[in-house]
Protein backbone atom coordinates (compact mmCIF):
# COMPACT_ATOMS: atom_id res chain seq x y z
CA UNK A 1 0.00 0.00 0.00
CA UNK A 2 1.04 3.45 -1.03
CA UNK A 3 0.39 6.93 0.99
CA UNK A 4 -2.17 8.67 2.03
CA UNK A 5 -1.97 12.53 2.16
CA UNK A 6 -4.55 15.00 3.85
CA UNK A 7 -4.93 17.87 5.11
CA UNK A 8 -4.33 18.16 8.95
CA UNK A 9 -7.39 17.30 11.13
CA UNK A 10 -8.80 20.14 13.41
CA UNK A 11 -10.09 18.92 17.12
CA UNK A 12 -12.92 20.63 18.13
CA UNK A 13 -12.83 19.62 21.71
CA UNK A 14 -9.37 19.08 23.53
CA UNK A 15 -8.69 19.86 27.45
CA UNK A 16 -4.61 20.52 27.54
CA UNK A 17 -4.76 21.27 31.07
CA UNK A 18 -2.77 24.35 30.70
CA UNK A 19 -2.89 26.55 32.96
CA UNK A 20 -3.63 24.21 36.25
CA UNK A 21 -3.16 20.73 35.74
CA UNK A 22 0.05 20.60 33.68
CA UNK A 23 1.00 17.44 35.63
CA UNK A 24 -1.51 15.76 33.01
CA UNK A 25 -0.79 17.91 30.25
CA UNK A 26 0.24 21.17 28.85
CA UNK A 27 -0.03 23.23 25.37
CA UNK A 28 3.35 22.03 24.22
CA UNK A 29 2.80 18.35 25.02
CA UNK A 30 -1.07 18.45 24.01
CA UNK A 31 -0.62 20.37 20.60
CA UNK A 32 2.67 18.15 20.27
CA UNK A 33 0.20 14.82 20.71
CA UNK A 34 -2.50 16.51 18.32
CA UNK A 35 0.31 16.41 15.68
CA UNK A 36 1.72 13.28 16.56
CA UNK A 37 -2.12 12.03 15.30
CA UNK A 38 -2.43 14.02 12.58
CA UNK A 39 -4.17 17.28 13.65
CA UNK A 40 -2.76 20.68 13.21
CA UNK A 41 -5.74 22.69 15.05
CA UNK A 42 -7.35 22.31 18.39
CA UNK A 43 -9.98 23.73 20.39
CA UNK A 44 -9.49 23.88 23.85
CA UNK A 45 -11.90 23.86 26.66
CA UNK A 46 -12.13 26.25 29.72
CA UNK A 47 -12.53 24.01 32.69
CA UNK A 48 -9.22 24.67 33.88
CA UNK A 49 -7.91 25.24 37.38
CA UNK A 50 -9.11 28.32 37.27
CA UNK A 51 -11.70 28.16 34.96
CA UNK A 52 -11.63 30.73 32.39
CA UNK A 53 -14.00 32.89 33.21
CA UNK A 54 -12.59 36.25 33.47
CA UNK A 55 -11.24 37.96 30.64
CA UNK A 56 -7.41 38.16 32.80
CA UNK A 57 -7.58 34.69 32.87
CA UNK A 58 -8.30 34.11 28.98
CA UNK A 59 -5.29 36.75 28.31
CA UNK A 60 -3.50 35.20 30.73
CA UNK A 61 -4.20 31.21 29.16
CA UNK A 62 -3.51 33.04 25.11
CA UNK A 63 -0.43 34.08 26.56
CA UNK A 64 1.18 30.58 28.09
CA UNK A 65 -0.17 28.83 24.47
CA UNK A 66 1.44 31.68 21.99
CA UNK A 67 4.81 30.52 23.94
CA UNK A 68 4.12 27.15 24.29
CA UNK A 69 1.86 25.53 21.28
CA UNK A 70 3.23 23.89 18.55
CA UNK A 71 -0.42 23.42 16.71
CA UNK A 72 -2.94 25.99 16.34
CA UNK A 73 -5.59 26.42 18.71
CA UNK A 74 -8.95 28.09 19.71
CA UNK A 75 -9.52 28.78 23.02
CA UNK A 76 -12.88 28.80 24.20
CA UNK A 77 -14.73 31.40 26.83
CA UNK A 78 -16.71 29.58 29.89
CA UNK A 79 -19.18 30.77 32.29
CA UNK A 80 -20.15 29.72 35.42
CA UNK A 81 -23.38 32.17 35.54
CA UNK A 82 -21.57 34.96 37.44
CA UNK A 83 -19.81 38.34 35.47
CA UNK A 84 -21.88 38.04 32.50
CA UNK A 85 -19.94 41.51 30.88
CA UNK A 86 -16.57 39.43 31.76
CA UNK A 87 -17.80 36.52 29.87
CA UNK A 88 -19.00 38.80 26.56
CA UNK A 89 -15.83 40.61 26.45
CA UNK A 90 -13.99 37.27 26.10
CA UNK A 91 -16.58 36.99 22.80
CA UNK A 92 -14.11 38.71 20.07
CA UNK A 93 -11.45 36.72 21.00
CA UNK A 94 -12.94 33.34 21.96
CA UNK A 95 -13.60 30.71 19.51
CA UNK A 96 -16.68 30.42 21.25
CA UNK A 97 -18.77 29.79 24.44
CA UNK A 98 -18.76 26.59 26.61
CA UNK A 99 -21.61 25.88 29.19
CA UNK A 100 -21.38 22.99 31.37
CA UNK A 101 -25.04 22.27 32.19
CA UNK A 102 -24.58 18.68 33.96
CA UNK A 103 -21.54 17.16 35.93
CA UNK A 104 -17.88 16.98 35.04
CA UNK A 105 -14.38 17.36 35.65
CA UNK A 106 -13.85 20.39 37.09
CA UNK A 107 -15.72 23.07 39.37
CA UNK A 108 -16.79 24.95 36.05
CA UNK A 109 -21.15 24.71 36.28
CA UNK A 110 -24.17 26.74 34.91
CA UNK A 111 -27.97 25.26 35.58
CA UNK A 112 -29.26 28.15 36.81
CA UNK A 113 -32.56 29.04 34.15
CA UNK A 114 -32.04 32.47 34.99
CA UNK A 115 -28.33 32.83 34.29
CA UNK A 116 -28.58 30.32 31.53
CA UNK A 117 -31.00 32.56 29.80
CA UNK A 118 -29.35 35.44 30.28
CA UNK A 119 -26.53 34.45 28.77
CA UNK A 120 -27.94 32.92 26.04
CA UNK A 121 -30.02 36.29 25.39
CA UNK A 122 -26.19 38.09 25.74
CA UNK A 123 -23.54 36.30 23.84
CA UNK A 124 -22.91 38.13 20.87
CA UNK A 125 -20.52 35.32 18.78
CA UNK A 126 -19.47 35.13 16.59
CA UNK A 127 -18.59 31.49 18.05
CA UNK A 128 -21.80 29.27 18.70
CA UNK A 129 -22.24 28.33 22.40
CA UNK A 130 -21.14 24.75 22.71
CA UNK A 131 -22.96 22.81 25.95
CA UNK A 132 -21.83 19.81 27.57
CA UNK A 133 -25.34 18.54 28.35
CA UNK A 134 -26.97 15.42 28.86
CA UNK A 135 -30.60 14.40 28.35
CA UNK A 136 -32.75 17.11 29.60
CA UNK A 137 -30.10 19.54 29.72
CA UNK A 138 -30.20 19.13 25.71
CA UNK A 139 -33.95 20.03 25.67
CA UNK A 140 -32.83 22.79 27.39
CA UNK A 141 -30.28 24.05 25.54
CA UNK A 142 -32.12 23.55 22.01
CA UNK A 143 -34.91 25.38 23.67
CA UNK A 144 -32.72 28.59 24.75
CA UNK A 145 -30.82 28.45 20.97
CA UNK A 146 -34.66 28.64 19.63
CA UNK A 147 -35.86 31.60 21.63
CA UNK A 148 -33.00 33.71 21.68
CA UNK A 149 -31.65 32.61 17.95
CA UNK A 150 -28.53 31.54 19.03
CA UNK A 151 -26.02 28.94 17.28
CA UNK A 152 -25.82 25.87 19.91
CA UNK A 153 -23.03 23.31 19.86
CA UNK A 154 -23.62 20.22 21.48
CA UNK A 155 -20.43 18.34 22.63
CA UNK A 156 -19.96 14.60 23.13
CA UNK A 157 -23.96 13.60 22.35
CA UNK A 158 -24.28 11.09 25.23
CA UNK A 159 -26.52 8.73 23.51
CA UNK A 160 -27.82 7.74 19.81
CA UNK A 161 -31.78 9.12 20.04
CA UNK A 162 -30.79 12.32 21.24
CA UNK A 163 -29.24 12.64 17.67
CA UNK A 164 -32.99 12.66 16.42
CA UNK A 165 -33.97 14.96 18.88
CA UNK A 166 -31.24 17.70 17.57
CA UNK A 167 -32.07 16.57 14.31
CA UNK A 168 -35.91 17.18 15.11
CA UNK A 169 -35.13 20.81 16.20
CA UNK A 170 -32.44 21.13 13.23
CA UNK A 171 -35.62 20.98 10.87
CA UNK A 172 -37.43 22.86 12.85
CA UNK A 173 -35.33 25.80 12.45
CA UNK A 174 -33.07 26.13 15.05
CA UNK A 175 -29.31 26.59 14.28
CA UNK A 176 -27.67 23.30 16.38
CA UNK A 177 -24.85 21.35 15.40
CA UNK A 178 -23.75 18.31 17.42
CA UNK A 179 -20.43 16.39 17.68
CA UNK A 180 -19.78 12.69 18.64
CA UNK A 181 -16.26 11.31 20.68
CA UNK A 182 -14.32 8.54 19.28
CA UNK A 183 -14.70 6.81 22.62
CA UNK A 184 -18.45 6.67 21.61
CA UNK A 185 -17.75 5.21 18.53
CA UNK A 186 -15.06 2.53 18.95
CA UNK A 187 -15.57 1.88 22.60
CA UNK A 188 -19.01 0.57 24.37
CA UNK A 189 -19.57 -0.05 27.81
CA UNK A 190 -18.37 -3.25 27.81
CA UNK A 191 -14.61 -1.67 28.10
CA UNK A 192 -15.36 -0.54 31.82
CA UNK A 193 -15.38 -4.42 32.91
CA UNK A 194 -11.93 -4.86 30.92
CA UNK A 195 -10.39 -0.94 31.78
CA UNK A 196 -12.06 -0.19 35.21
CA UNK A 197 -11.52 4.01 35.35
CA UNK A 198 -9.63 4.13 32.29
CA UNK A 199 -12.95 3.67 30.83
CA UNK A 200 -14.69 6.18 32.07
CA UNK A 201 -15.82 9.65 31.18
CA UNK A 202 -18.16 12.52 30.83
CA UNK A 203 -20.80 10.91 29.19
CA UNK A 204 -20.22 7.71 30.08
CA UNK A 205 -19.51 5.15 27.41
CA UNK A 206 -23.25 3.03 26.18
CA UNK A 207 -24.39 -0.25 25.42
CA UNK A 208 -22.96 -2.32 21.90
CA UNK A 209 -26.42 -1.77 20.71
CA UNK A 210 -26.55 1.93 21.04
CA UNK A 211 -22.85 2.29 19.71
CA UNK A 212 -24.04 0.32 16.57
CA UNK A 213 -26.93 3.16 16.57
CA UNK A 214 -24.17 6.02 16.54
CA UNK A 215 -22.69 4.55 13.40
CA UNK A 216 -25.82 4.09 12.12
CA UNK A 217 -26.90 7.57 12.51
CA UNK A 218 -23.47 9.10 11.75
CA UNK A 219 -25.41 11.34 8.73
CA UNK A 220 -26.68 13.09 12.04
CA UNK A 221 -23.68 14.08 12.95
CA UNK A 222 -21.41 17.31 12.04
CA UNK A 223 -18.06 16.22 13.59
CA UNK A 224 -15.90 13.75 15.36
CA UNK A 225 -14.09 15.52 18.24
CA UNK A 226 -11.58 13.65 20.96
CA UNK A 227 -12.42 15.33 23.98
CA UNK A 228 -9.01 14.70 25.01
CA UNK A 229 -9.12 14.67 28.57
CA UNK A 230 -6.25 13.32 30.15
CA UNK A 231 -5.86 12.26 33.76
CA UNK A 232 -2.30 10.15 35.28
CA UNK A 233 -2.95 6.42 35.84
CA UNK A 234 -2.41 7.40 39.05
CA UNK A 235 -5.46 9.31 39.32
CA UNK A 236 -7.38 6.69 37.36
CA UNK A 237 -6.59 4.59 39.99
CA UNK A 238 -7.46 6.52 42.79
CA UNK A 239 -10.24 6.09 45.26
CA UNK A 240 -11.91 9.03 43.42
CA UNK A 241 -11.15 8.41 39.64
CA UNK A 242 -11.34 11.79 37.08
CA UNK A 243 -13.72 11.32 34.46
CA UNK A 244 -11.96 11.43 31.05
CA UNK A 245 -9.66 9.58 28.39
CA UNK A 246 -6.99 10.70 26.08
CA UNK A 247 -7.40 10.56 22.15
CA UNK A 248 -5.63 12.98 20.27
CA UNK A 249 -3.11 10.00 18.98
CA UNK A 250 -5.82 7.24 18.48
CA UNK A 251 -8.84 9.04 16.34
CA UNK A 252 -7.01 9.29 12.71
CA UNK A 253 -5.98 5.21 12.59
CA UNK A 254 -8.98 4.19 14.29
CA UNK A 255 -10.91 6.04 11.90
CA UNK A 256 -9.08 5.23 8.93
CA UNK A 257 -9.43 1.62 10.11
CA UNK A 258 -13.35 2.08 9.83
CA UNK A 259 -13.28 3.59 6.32
CA UNK A 260 -11.37 -0.04 5.33
CA UNK A 261 -14.48 -1.64 6.68
CA UNK A 262 -16.81 0.38 5.01
CA UNK A 263 -18.20 1.82 7.89
CA UNK A 264 -17.82 5.01 6.23
CA UNK A 265 -16.60 6.76 3.50
CA UNK A 266 -13.21 8.84 3.34
CA UNK A 267 -15.11 11.66 1.81
CA UNK A 268 -17.18 11.42 4.90
CA UNK A 269 -14.14 10.94 7.36
CA UNK A 270 -12.57 14.70 6.19
CA UNK A 271 -16.37 16.06 6.42
CA UNK A 272 -16.29 14.92 10.52
CA UNK A 273 -13.09 15.81 10.76
CA UNK A 274 -11.69 18.52 9.19
CA UNK A 275 -14.27 20.59 6.98
CA UNK A 276 -17.32 20.50 9.20
CA UNK A 277 -15.10 21.93 12.49
CA UNK A 278 -13.74 24.64 10.78
CA UNK A 279 -16.99 25.52 9.47
CA UNK A 280 -18.88 25.21 12.83
CA UNK A 281 -16.54 27.24 14.45
CA UNK A 282 -16.22 29.89 11.12
CA UNK A 283 -12.09 28.89 11.04
CA UNK A 284 -10.17 29.28 8.27
CA UNK A 285 -8.17 26.38 7.34
CA UNK A 286 -4.26 26.59 8.40
CA UNK A 287 -2.50 25.45 5.43
CA UNK A 288 -1.54 21.62 5.78
CA UNK A 289 -0.31 18.63 5.38
CA UNK A 290 -1.01 14.94 7.29
CA UNK A 291 1.19 12.01 5.05
CA UNK A 292 -0.09 8.60 6.51
CA UNK A 293 2.01 5.99 6.07
CA UNK A 294 -0.20 2.61 5.27
CA UNK A 295 2.74 0.25 4.42
CA UNK A 296 2.36 -2.04 7.40
CA UNK A 297 -1.74 -2.48 6.56
CA UNK A 298 -3.64 -3.22 9.82
CA UNK A 299 -2.13 -3.17 13.11
CA UNK A 300 -3.56 -2.96 17.08
CA UNK A 301 -3.18 0.40 19.18
CA UNK A 302 -0.23 0.05 21.38
CA UNK A 303 -0.75 0.18 25.17
CA UNK A 304 2.68 2.52 25.35
CA UNK A 305 4.15 5.05 23.38
CA UNK A 306 1.99 8.21 23.11
CA UNK A 307 3.46 11.79 23.52
CA UNK A 308 0.19 12.70 25.85
CA UNK A 309 1.47 13.43 28.85
CA UNK A 310 -0.44 11.16 30.42
CA UNK A 311 1.05 8.22 28.26
CA UNK A 312 -2.03 5.79 28.32
CA UNK A 313 -4.81 5.06 25.64
CA UNK A 314 -8.23 3.21 26.55
CA UNK A 315 -8.07 2.58 22.99
CA UNK A 316 -4.88 0.07 22.92
CA UNK A 317 -5.24 -3.13 21.11
CA UNK A 318 -8.46 -2.04 18.96
CA UNK A 319 -7.26 -2.46 15.10
CA UNK A 320 -5.79 0.61 13.03
CA UNK A 321 -4.77 1.69 9.88
CA UNK A 322 -2.19 4.03 9.02
CA UNK A 323 0.64 5.50 10.78
CA UNK A 324 1.56 9.61 10.78
CA UNK A 325 4.83 9.90 9.13
CA UNK A 326 5.17 13.80 8.36
CA UNK A 327 2.94 16.83 9.27
CA UNK A 328 3.62 19.76 7.85
CA UNK A 329 2.44 23.37 8.77
CA UNK A 330 2.49 26.98 7.03
CA UNK A 331 5.02 25.44 4.30
CA UNK A 332 7.05 24.18 7.45
CA UNK A 333 7.78 20.23 8.61
CA UNK A 334 6.52 20.30 12.06
CA UNK A 335 6.57 16.78 12.56
CA UNK A 336 8.44 13.56 11.22
CA UNK A 337 8.98 10.05 11.87
CA UNK A 338 7.89 10.09 15.20
CA UNK A 339 9.48 13.74 16.16
CA UNK A 340 8.81 16.99 16.75
CA UNK A 341 10.47 19.62 14.40
CA UNK A 342 8.24 22.44 15.85
CA UNK A 343 9.33 25.08 18.19
CA UNK A 344 7.41 25.63 21.44
CA UNK A 345 5.44 28.94 20.11
CA UNK A 346 5.13 28.21 16.57
CA UNK A 347 1.86 27.49 17.02
CA UNK A 348 -0.90 30.36 16.25
CA UNK A 349 -4.49 31.14 17.40
CA UNK A 350 -6.70 29.92 14.22
CA UNK A 351 -8.43 32.35 12.41
CA UNK A 352 -11.60 33.20 11.72
CA UNK A 353 -12.51 32.96 8.04
CA UNK A 354 -13.93 36.41 8.45
CA UNK A 355 -11.58 37.92 9.85
CA UNK A 356 -9.13 36.51 6.78
CA UNK A 357 -11.33 37.69 4.18
CA UNK A 358 -11.18 41.05 5.40
CA UNK A 359 -7.37 41.02 5.09
C1 LIG B 1 -13.46 16.16 30.84
C2 LIG B 1 -12.21 16.57 31.61
O1 LIG B 1 -11.57 15.72 32.22
O2 LIG B 1 -11.87 17.78 31.59
N1 LIG B 1 -13.85 14.87 31.28
C3 LIG B 1 -14.64 14.01 30.62
O3 LIG B 1 -14.98 12.97 31.19
N2 LIG B 1 -15.02 14.21 29.38
C4 LIG B 1 -14.54 17.19 31.00
C5 LIG B 1 -15.65 17.03 30.01
O4 LIG B 1 -15.48 17.28 28.82
O5 LIG B 1 -16.76 16.64 30.42
ZN1 LIG C 1 -14.66 17.76 27.28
Amino acid sequence: MHDLVIPGMIDAHVHLREPGATHKEDAFSGTAAALAGGAVGVLDMPNNAPPITRTERFAAKQALFATKAVADYGLFAGSDGSHLEQVLAMAPQAVGLKLYLDETFGDLRNREPRSLAETFEAWPGPGPIAVHAESESIRISLDLARRYGQHVHICHVPHPDELLVIDAARQAGVHVTCEVTPHHLFLSDEAVARLGSLAQMKPPLVSPADLELFWERLDLVDLIATDHAPHTRAEKASAEPPPGVPGLETTLPLLLAAVDDGRLTHERMMALVYTRPLEVYGLAAPESEVVIDLSQGRYRLPLEGYHTRCGWSPFAGLPALGRVAKVTLRGQVVWQEGKLLAAPGSGRPLERVADRDRG
